[in-house]
């Protein structure tokens, strides 16, 4: 039996089984999977990289709607391949696709900066920290951070001056970064009060999150909540509130500020709270009638937000509590209901992820980012239990 869309009400807990929808590929199963899918993509594509599928197929054409921000991602996955099995194939691929992107670290014209460079040059320098890595994550974060609208307090979107988004907090952490690396305090501040503004005006008090939030830009003042991808303003899109874990997660790693810890906290309970015991949501928990029950690259991020989490934390119940909950959202998706190894010619690593429901993009596709932390999560998860965990 297929997990079904009547498993997605927010309200209902009913678990699926991952055994019931096919086969549960082990961990070392999925990597090879994710290498190969990988592998065909930059042997049939070489230097193109594509954000969503049509139909399972990797769509080679620009992004329709924001500027391209998703190259790190598969960048991102050369380099734990890179890692993990040491091939000079690997690494090679891993460098040239970096240097692809090495000139969107003067990128004045998006909010992604993170996203395409931390994935890419952020993975290359710590595995091998150098000085023209550090200069290009420096130069990046300062990019970044020239979006700060000093009234407001917090980096602006492409869409506007007066915009931010929850998902902004994922690229705050190349400016903590560029801070550390060139020791510069205002860069650190900058970081932190974007955190401090996120999580004062786009976290609620339930824990949810708003995709936007849009502020008078000469006063500063918060005028109203919005949203792209979700539902509605006042609703929930699981996307942004796995940005929200994993964000600010990454923002108690630089700060140990506790306030970042428990905002990170905060936003996984409510996933948590929300989801059915298989972990994938909805695009939008409060959307009545979902067009699709699943929005599996929510989960794929959540679930290396969980791990990452649980790392952070000093007692070992809590830590349990969502490292365990990230593994089962890896049991899931590393079913054949999700993870594409038993559907023949599709190109992405996992199924039913869902870009843009609004404006029609990847709707139950694969993403590239869906893919990527699905990789990630299952690289934690190797390391953080590797006395006896699963192996790679
Ligand atoms: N632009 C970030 C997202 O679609 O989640």
């Amino acid at each position: 039996m297929a997990f079904s869309h009547r498993d997605h009400h927010p309200q209902r807990s009913a678990a699926s089984h991952p055994e019931d929808v096919g086969r549960t590929l082990d961990f070392g199963e999925a990597f090879a999977f994710a290498q190969q899918q990988v592998r065909n993509l930059i042997t049939k594509a070489p230097g193109q990289m594509p954000t969503y599928t049509e139909h399972g197929t990797w769509a080679l054409t620009d992004d329709p709607w924001a500027p391209t921000w998703s190259g790190g991602f598969l960048t991102g996955m050369m380099w734990i391949f890179a890692d993990r099995t040491q091939d000079p194939w690997w690494r090679q691929q891993a460098e040239r696709y970096s240097e692809l992107l090495e000139p969107r670290k003067a990128d004045t014209g998006t909010h992604d900066i993170g996203f395409v460079l931390e994935p890419s040059w952020g993975r290359w320098y710590d595995l091998d920290p150098n000085p023209r890595g550090r200069d290009v994550l420096i130069e990046g974060g300062r990019t970044m951070a020239g979006r700060l609208e000093a009234p407001g307090g917090y980096l602006s979107t492409w869409v506007d001056p007066g915009s931010t988004f929850i998902d902004v907090m994922m690229n705050v952490g190349i400016i903590f970064r560029a801070a550390a690396y060139s020791d510069d305090p205002e860069l650190h501040k900058i970081a932190v009060t974007h955190c401090h503004t996120t999580r004062r005006y786009l976290m609620r008090g339930d824990g949810s999150t708003l995709h936007e939030a849009w502020f008078d830009t000469a006063t500063g003042e918060f005028l109203r909540s919005a949203t792209h991808q979700g539902w509605r303003a006042d609703s929930t899109w699981s996307r942004g509130q796995a940005w929200a874990i994993y964000g600010f997660t990454t923002a108690y790693e630089h700060t140990g500020d506790h306030s970042m810890l428990d905002t990170a906290r905060r936003a996984a309970d409510y996933y948590i709270g929300h989801t059915p015991d298989h972990g994938v949501p909805p695009n939008d928990w409060n959307d009545p009638s979902p067009a699709q029950p699943f929005e599996a690259s929510a989960a794929a991020i959540a679930a290396a937000a969980m791990l990452r989490l649980a790392g952070c934390l000093s007692s070992t119940a809590d830590a349990d509590r969502y490292r365990d909950y990230g593994l089962r959202i890896l049991t899931t998706l590393r079913s054949t209901e999700f993870i594409a190894a038993d559907t023949p010619g599709w190109q992405g690593i996992i199924r039913h992820a869902t870009y843009h429901q609004r404006n029609g993009l990847g709707i139950d596709e694969s993403v590239m980012w869906g893919d990527y932390y699905f990789l990630e999560a299952l690289d934690l998860a190797a390391g953080q239990t590797r006395q006896g965990g699963p192996q790679v």
